[in-house]
């Protein structure tokens, strides 16, 4: 593609991975996401997570109604569509049967496997997937319903930096072993060992690549101060990683897709004594990571990466619709205040060359 085009459209694009939280956050959130993504894969991750599927309809209706008022008061148009994709919360405790009850609904589209203790109201999440889980892991192979995971071995032991590739080796490889056909997803990929795994893995596999492990390093938490607002799990790594996941993206392989990991916490929560981890980066994802991909000369590549490889991946129609980007100065700003809500968006304060 010319570099100098001004501006590209692409098939609307999809979400595999963001955390719309619930309540005021929620109402807050949401409408970044819908602006720009047609569907988003859903986290189950609520402070009571979602385990069950009732839940999952419950919750998925909160957000219908928190578009519904979206709708009301103007904020989007009466037209627009966007359809939460919702999953499950997996626990030591899942019902096999639990699977079943996810396929047959239709509305729930993956399992999210959270190691218990990795990260934001994961505590109850897995503390052993191979003693607990096998049922589920048997029945979710059996359906064909993806296991999406959070890919870190929380252990006090383990350098946070290595977590990811502990994980590999105490988890994945099993895993896949045991069960050579269950569709796995590898969760906001931070690593060259991560890339490696998905690159050579022999079963169905996918990877979602955040914006943030594409633009930043682990330099960037701490360049000119600590930098909170860069504190994501997994965490930035160093540069030899981000590389490597450019390049596994750039390559054009479709085991990659867009999932933001977009996770809001309240600013006074991520400038605190103990900040909580997670991006906000919904408000301008999209222009972001078209940013990135037009610095590597790989805006060619953005439409698969954003949306073909993921609904392919998931077994669903690619969207109908258009998406514009401009290639236009755009300073991101300081802070969002959403009624009582402050976020501050990643980036914040700096300028990218793409908007929406
Ligand atoms: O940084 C993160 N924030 N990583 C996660 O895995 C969870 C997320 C959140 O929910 O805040
Ligand atoms: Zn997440």
């Amino acid at each position: 593609m010319d570099k100098l085009v001004d501006s590209i459209i692409i098939t609307k694009p999809d979400d595999w991975h963001v955390h719309f939280r619930d309540g005021e956050m929620l109402d807050a959130v949401i409408f970044d996401t819908v602006k720009q993504f047609s569907r988003a894969i859903i986290m189950p991750n609520l402070s009571e997570p979602i385990t069950t599927t009732n839940m999952a309809k419950n919750y998925r209706h909160r957000i219908l109604d928190s578009l519904a008022r979206l709708k009301k008061n103007n904020q989007i148009s009466k037209e627009s569509s966007f359809t939460p994709l919702m999953t499950l919360y997996l626990t030591d405790n899942t019902k096999p049967e639990e699977v079943l009850n996810a396929h047959s609904s239709g509305f729930v589209f993956a399992f999210k496997l959270y190691p218990a203790a990795s990260t934001t109201n994961s505590t109850a999440g897995v503390s052993n997937l191979f003693e607990n889980c096998r049922e589920v892991l048997e029945k979710l192979q059996y359906i064909g319903m993806p296991l999406l995971i959070h890919a870190e071995l929380p252990d006090k032991n383990i350098d946070i930096f290595d977590r990811e590739r502990f994980f590999i080796d105490k988890i994945m490889t099993p895993l896949r072993r045991d069960f050579p056909d269950i569709k796995l997803v590898f969760e906001h990929v931070s690593t060259k060992e991560g890339v490696d795994f998905v690159m050579e893995d022999t079963g169905p596999i996918a990877a979602t690549v955040t914006p943030q492990h594409l633009i930043y390093n682990r330099n960037s938490l701490f360049s000119g101060g600590l930098n909170p607002h860069l504190y994501c799990l997994p965490i930035l790594k160093a540069e030899e990683h981000r590389k490597a996941i450019l390049k596994a993206v750039f390559s054009g392989s479709a085991r990659f897709f867009l999932g933001t990991d977009s996770a809001p916490h309240i600013r006074s929560l991520k400038e605190n004594r103990c900040g909580c981890a997670g991006c906000y980066n919904a408000y301008n994802a999209m222009a972001l990571y078209a940013s990135i991909f037009d610095e590597n000369n790989s805006l060619d590549k953005l439409e698969a990466f954003a949306s073909f490889n993921g609904p392919d991946f998931y077994g669903l129609p690619r969207n109908r619709d258009f998406f514009v980007l401009h290639r236009k100065e755009n300073i991101i700003p300081d802070m969002l205040e959403i009624g009582k809500i402050q976020l501050i968006p990643l980036g914040a304060g700096s300028t990218i060359n793409w908007c929406i």
